[in-house]
């Protein structure tokens, strides 16, 4: 998505969620003619402010070559599931304000802004 190659960092998100044994957490992909066309990374979360443990959506992507075909609907609803299964009633996720596509397809799947809101500072050097 960025260009960027950040090697290490998804070697350690694959070794933290790609671990099906670990409960709760998932990394699933979806596969189209033998190649992997999809994938979305969550985990089921405690919350605070009084809020039950819910699932989390940290990462979903589909190849541009794919999109537009129900993949990235599929994705988003085969960890939804696992979350119901893990117990959790609520799935949340974080994206930037300015990325319309996550937005519109979110959106699409019935997501809206919830209760709680991001703030954050810099800490300096
Ligand atoms: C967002 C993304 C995962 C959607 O995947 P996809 O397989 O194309 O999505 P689907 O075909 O399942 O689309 C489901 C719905 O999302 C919405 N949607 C998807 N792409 C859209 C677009 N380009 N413009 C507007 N709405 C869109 C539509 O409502 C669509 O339903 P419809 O086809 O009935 O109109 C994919 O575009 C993508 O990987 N984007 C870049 C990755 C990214 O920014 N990830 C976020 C950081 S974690």
């Amino acid at each position: 998505m960025t260009g960027l190659k950040k090697q290490s960092y998804w070697r350690s998100v694959y070794r933290r969620y790609g671990d099906a044994e670990r409960t709760g957490r998932k990394f699933l992909v979806a596969e189209a003619d033998g190649r992997v066309v999809g994938f979305v990374i969550g985990e089921v979360r405690d919350w605070e402010f009084g809020s039950p443990p819910c699932g989390w959506v940290f990462a979903i992507d589909v190849r541009p070559d794919s999109r537009l075909a129900g993949v990235g609907a599929r994705l988003l609803e085969a960890i939804c599931t696992s979350f119901q299964r893990a117990g959790v009633r609520k799935v949340r996720t974080l994206l930037a304000r300015d990325n319309t596509l996550i937005l519109s397809f979110f959106r699409s799947q019935g997501m809206m802004a919830g209760p709680f809101i991001p703030l954050e500072m810099d800490l300096g050097t």
